[in-house]
C-alpha cells in the first residue's frame, strides 16, 4: 500500500537541491515565452495526438480523497452536477461514472483531440455526460454550462499547466457555474516536487514555472500562492495542505519525493462584499 502525509508545511529541501535551484535562475526568453503561450492549445492537443489515451492512469483515488463527491448531495437521491475542468481525455470522469450512477458530468478541456477521446470512451453517454471543447482562460462556459449549477468543480492537474497570470480568470470562470455552498477540488503540483526539481537548464519560465520537451508548461503551487488566487476570486478556502508521497521510479530505481498540493473552496452562499 502507499504511504503519504498530509501537511501544512512545504517540503524542506537539501542543500544540494537548493543549489540546484538556484542555479536555475537564467529564464527562458520572452520571445520563446509568448510563442508558448500563444502554442499552449496546440501543444496540448500534439501531446493527445502522441499520446492518445495512454499517458495518463484512471484517477480511482477521487473519493477517496475527496468525500464531498459522495456526501455533499442534501438529499439521498440528489443528481449530483459536476464540471471537470480540463478534463484530458477523462481519467477522472470516467471511474466517477463507473463508481455511481446518480451523476452528471460536464467536461470541458482546450484541447479538441482530447474532447474528442472523451466522446468516444465506451462510458461516455448524453444522458449523464456531456464533453465540449474550451479555453478556460477565454471561454464563458456559461455557453455551455448553466449559471450557478454545479455542485462540484474538479480542477486535477489542470491549473499548473495554464499561465499563473490568467489563473484567476480560470477561476472566475469556473465560480460563475458554481452553485452558491458548491465546492472546487483541487490537486495539483506542489512547491519542490520532484518533477520541479527534475528540469534541466533552459526549462525556467517564471518562478515555480517551467517548460516540458513538448512545449506543455507546469507551475508548481505554494499553498499560499494557491490560497490567495482563490481568495482573489471570491473563492473560501475549506482545506488546503501539502501531500507528500515517496514513489519509486523504477525506471531509474530510485525513491522520489512527489508534493501534490491538496484543497477545497467553497463559493459563499452569500454575495461577498468587496
Ligand atoms: C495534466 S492534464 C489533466 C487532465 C485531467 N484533469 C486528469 O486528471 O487526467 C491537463 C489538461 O489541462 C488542459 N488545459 C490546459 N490549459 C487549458 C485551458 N486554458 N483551458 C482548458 N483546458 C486546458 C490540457 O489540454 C490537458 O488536457
Amino acid at each position: 500500500m502507499k504511504s503519504f502525509t498530509k501537511t501544512s508545511t512545504s517540503r524542506v529541501l537539501t542543500p544540494e537541491e537548493l543549489d540546484r535551484l538556484n542555479d536555475e535562475r537564467c529564464l527562458v526568453s520572452e520571445f520563446k515565452r509568448a510563442k508558448l503561450e500563444r502554442e499552449a492549445q496546440k501543444n496540448w492537443d500534439l501531446f493527445y495526438k502522441r499520446n492518445t489515451t495512454n499517458f495518463f492512469k484512471d484517477r480511482y483515488w477521487t473519493t477517496r480523497e475527496f468525500d464531498e463527491l459522495r456526501t455533499c448531495r442534501k438529499l439521498e437521491s440528489q443528481r449530483l452536477v459536476l464540471l471537470e475542468a480540463g478534463c484530458g481525455v477523462g481519467n477522472c470522469i470516467f471511474p466517477l461514472l463507473e463508481d455511481d450512477l446518480n451523476i452528471f458530468v460536464y467536461a470541458c478541456d482546450f484541447s479538441p483531440r482530447a474532447v474528442e477521446f472523451v466522446k468516444y470512451n465506451p462510458l461516455y453517454s448524453p444522458e449523464r455526460c456531456s464533453a465540449f471543447q474550451c479555453d478556460l482562460t477565454e471561454d464563458d462556459l456559461r455557453e455551455n454550462v448553466p449559471e450557478n449549477s454545479v455542485d462540484v468543480v474538479t480542477l486535477i492537474f489542470v491549473l499548473s499547466a495554464v499561465h499563473p497570470d490568467k489563473m484567476k480568470l480560470v477561476l472566475q470562470n469556473i465560480s460563475r457555474v458554481l452553485k452558491p455552498g458548491g465546492i472546487v477540488l483541487f490537486r495539483d503540483y506542489g512547491l519542490y516536487d520532484h518533477a520541479m526539481l527534475r528540469f534541466k537548464a533552459g526549462s525556467k519560465l517564471g518562478e515555480n514555472f517551467y517548460v516540458r520537451q513538448d512545449g506543455t508548461r507546469s507551475y508548481f503551487f505554494s499553498k499560499e500562492f494557491l490560497a490567495l488566487l482563490f481568495e482573489e476570486a471570491n473563492l473560501q478556502s475549506v482545506a488546503n495542505d501539502y501531500v507528500l508521497r515517496e514513489t519509486v521510479n523504477k525506471k531509474e530505481g530510485l525513491c522520489v519525493p512527489r508534493v501534490f498540493l491538496q484543497s477545497k473552496f467553497t463559493k459563499p452562499s452569500q454575495p461577498q462584499s468587496s
